[in-house]
Parts: structure tokens; sequence; C-alpha cells
């Protein structure tokens, strides 16, 4: 983040007219969405940007030699551009487009178990990481005897690099780390954990479907090999993925998936593949979703993501103050820099219980494991609560939460 004096206020109450949603209200109640870290609300300027495209120029990408073709062709690509601006990639090229953030995972995961990461072949994970950061380092694991290593966390979240160098043997291939944990909203030291596993010859990918929602992510400066993004929590649509791989890392990888515009050439007898990011890219890809990624990458950008960062940030202390009034909440997470996402049980309620009484009074909240078992393990419970807040998110909002949580005491506690 930049220097504090340079950052733009967020006019919250304009910004908030921006998204349609917004206007709704829940069982007659105030609608108070706290739900961003699952899937954040949409401004009219990523609707708009599908709308029109579906109305005014649409057609299949790359193939066609007509005008609509072409023009959707652009906006497509376009959108590659906006991405590698968003993430300060070197090269559009280094931009894949993924139906999602879980379809990068596998991708990676796939294709490096072609040729890079074999039997006893070691992948470095953290406790903290989402599922879909987890499970294809499982496959790896069950069909090609990779060994998974686990780091572990502390209890707000955060990584002892020291703990961490320690994992790394000459057998160490691949560091697969979240940027920001989707439950303790802890940020990963990003450039310090990428420097020691290219040390010790290893690729480091991260995870950063939240973390590029929260603060600026510069992939030259950290200098990961793989970065990760999803659509539909960047204020984007859902079907969108991002995978950004250094040219050398792409090159490296065989395809994920066979179909057409990943070819260069294919005959009865043998195929030759396209050069990234179109090897990655087979079949129709998610055209008018990656044109609203980019109008959503272009929305943050106009709004300032080091302003939101600052909104958020503000309202962070505010809800974290408010709940430490609360002697029957308890907090996960408290790390220094985190990101508004806040895990937390309510005694002798069930978070499912919380999150049911709380959407009566108009406030959503998750409720679950949120996709980290692994975590929760860890942190000793089978689930929380999770109030996460975005751009649109105000102080009354924090105040809707403490006002539903009193409630929730008094019916549960
Ligand atoms: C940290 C993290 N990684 C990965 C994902 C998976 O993203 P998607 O479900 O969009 O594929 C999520 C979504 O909840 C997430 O929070």
């Amino acid at each position: 983040m930049s220097d504090g004096s340079q950052i733009a206020t967020l006019d919250v109450e304009a910004l908030r007219k921006e998204f349609p949603i917004l206007s709704r209200d829940a069982y007659g109640k105030r609608l108070v969405y706290l739900d961003s870290a699952a899937s954040a609300q949409k401004p009219k300027a990523v609707i708009e940007a599908m709308t029109h495209s579906m109305a005014h120029s649409y057609a299949n990408v790359h193939r066609g030699l007509h005008l609509l073709s072409n023009e959707t062709t652009a906006a497509y690509e376009e959108a590659r551009k906006t991405v590698a601006t968003f993430l300060n990639a070197k090269s559009p090229d280094e931009i894949i487009f993924t139906s999602g953030g879980t379809d990068a995972f596998n991708l990676v995961s796939y294709a490096m178990g072609v040729n890079e990461i074999g039997e006893g072949d070691e992948i470095i994970l953290s406790v903290a990481e989402h599922h879909s950061n987890i499970v294809p380092w499982h496959f790896l694991r069950e069909r090609k005897g990779a060994v998974l290593k686990w780091l572990d966390v502390s209890d707000d979240g955060e990584i002892d690099l020291d703990a961490y160098a320690a994992l790394f043997t000459s057998k160490t291939k691949l560091v697969a780390l979240s940027h920001m944990s989707n439950v303790l909203g802890a940020p990963a030291p990003a450039k310090e954990l990428a420097k020691i596993a290219h040390d010790h010859g290893a690729k480091i990918l991260f995870d950063g479907c939240q973390a590029g929602v929260h603060g600026a992510v510069d992939v030259q400066n950290i200098d990961c090999d793989f970065y990760v993004l999803t659509g539909h929590k960047l204020y984007g649509p859902s079907g969108v993925g991002v995978l950004y791989g250094k040219m050398d890392a792409l090159k490296a990888l065989p395809p994920f998936k066979g179909g057409g515009e990943m070819i260069d050439m294919v005959t009865q007898d043998a195929v030759t593949y396209n050069d990234p990011p179109h090897r990655f890219e087979a079949g129709t890809p998610p055209i008018l979703e990656a044109i609203g990624l980019g109008a959503s990458l272009n929305w943050m950008a106009g709004k300032g993501v080091d302003a939101i960062a600052a909104h958020e940030a503000r309202l962070n202390a505010h809800v974290l103050e408010e709940l430490a009034k609360l002697n029957f909440v308890r907090v996960f997470g408290r790390a220094e820099g985190k990101a508004p996402i806040i895990a937390f049980t309510v005694e002798g309620a069930h978070p499912h219980d919380i999150s049911a009484i709380l959407d009566r009074t108009g406030v959503a909240v998750r409720a679950g494991h949120h996709c980290a078992q692994p975590l929760m393990k860890r942190l000793g419970v089978p689930a929380t609560a999770r109030a996460s807040f975005a751009a649109y998110n105000t102080h009354e909002d924090v105040e809707a939460l403490i006002a539903g949580l009193h409630k929730t005491h008094q019916m549960l506690g």
C-alpha cells in the first residue's frame, strides 16, 4: 500500500449506489451483506459491460473473420491486458483465463504432474489453505506419489519464515500458499516466501483469490511463478478466473485440456500445441465473463485499490474493537495488516444458528468450515461464523452485525 497521505478517500455512499442489489431489503430490513469473501456483489459497470457485449457485440472469439467476432476478440484480449496491468505482469501473454480459481489450481497440478512432479517429489502447503489449493495437490500425492509437506501457521494465521525454510529439501518442487487466508484474513509475506523457494530451486504458486481483492498485487515484485485470482470475489462475474504464470514457467507446462484453439497443428497421427496463453484455453473461453472481469478490475482501479483497502482497514479496526467488547464472542485472527475477514464463534451457539439468526436481522454472514478443514482442525473448532467486508460496507453495517450478535446471544447464549 502507498503512503496514507496520498490515498484518495472513498465516497462509500456514492459507491453503494453503483450496486443495484444493495437497494433491496432482506425480510423488510436493510440488507447488510457481509459475505463478500465468498462472493462479492457486482457494480453496474460490470453488469453493463456484460449486457452491452451480449446486446451489441457478441460472437465467438479468435475464429471469425467478421466484424462481431473481431470486436469480441478485441474486447476479450483487452480484458487480458487489464488483468496483466492489475497484476503488473510483464506481458498479457502471461495471463490465462480459466473457469475460476479452482480451475487454475487444477491446471497447474495436472500440468506439473506430467513432467515436473513425480514419485517422492515434495510440495509445501500451509494448514491455512482453501481446499481448492489442497485437493489438486492430493491428486499428485495419490496419482504420482508426491509428498505433501505441511507448514503450520500461528493462531492469527501468520507464517514463521524459519519454520518454512526448514521444510525444503532437494526434493521440493513446488510451494503452494495462500497470499491471504479466507478465514483469518492474514496476509503472507509473499516476496520473502518466493525468494526462499527460489533459493531452494522450487517454484512457488500463490492463491490470490482473497489477497487480490484487498490490496495491490505486483507479481513481478513478488517474483512468483504462478498467481491465481477468481472473478466473482473481485466484484466480477463467476465462471472466470485467472492463472498468471511467468512465461518460462508456462512454457514448461504441457496443456491441461485439449480442444479447439489450444493447438498449432492437428493431423491424424499427431498434434502440436499453441504457445501460452492459448495453449491453456481450450475450447470457447468464458468470453462474457472475461469481459466482465476486465470491467470489474477497471472499476476497482477507478476507485483506487489503495482507497478501497484504506476504507476496509477502518472497517476492520471498527469491527474488531466492537467485537472485543462482547465477552461472549471469540474472534479468530488478529494478524497485522489483516483484511476485514472476521471468523468468530458465539458462546453456546452453533455457527449455523448464528448465521440463521443474523440473517433474520438482515445481516448475511457465512458459517461452516469455509473449505478450510485443516485450518479448523488447527484452530480446534469444527466451524466458525465469518463476516467479511468489502468496498461497499459501512460503519452502519458493523453496528448492525454487533446488534445482531447481541440478539443471537440473548436467544442462544
Ligand atoms: C482463498 C481461496 N482460494 C480459492 C478459492 C476458490 O475459488 P473458486 O471457488 O472461485 O474457484 C476461494 C473461494 O472461496 C478462496 O477463498
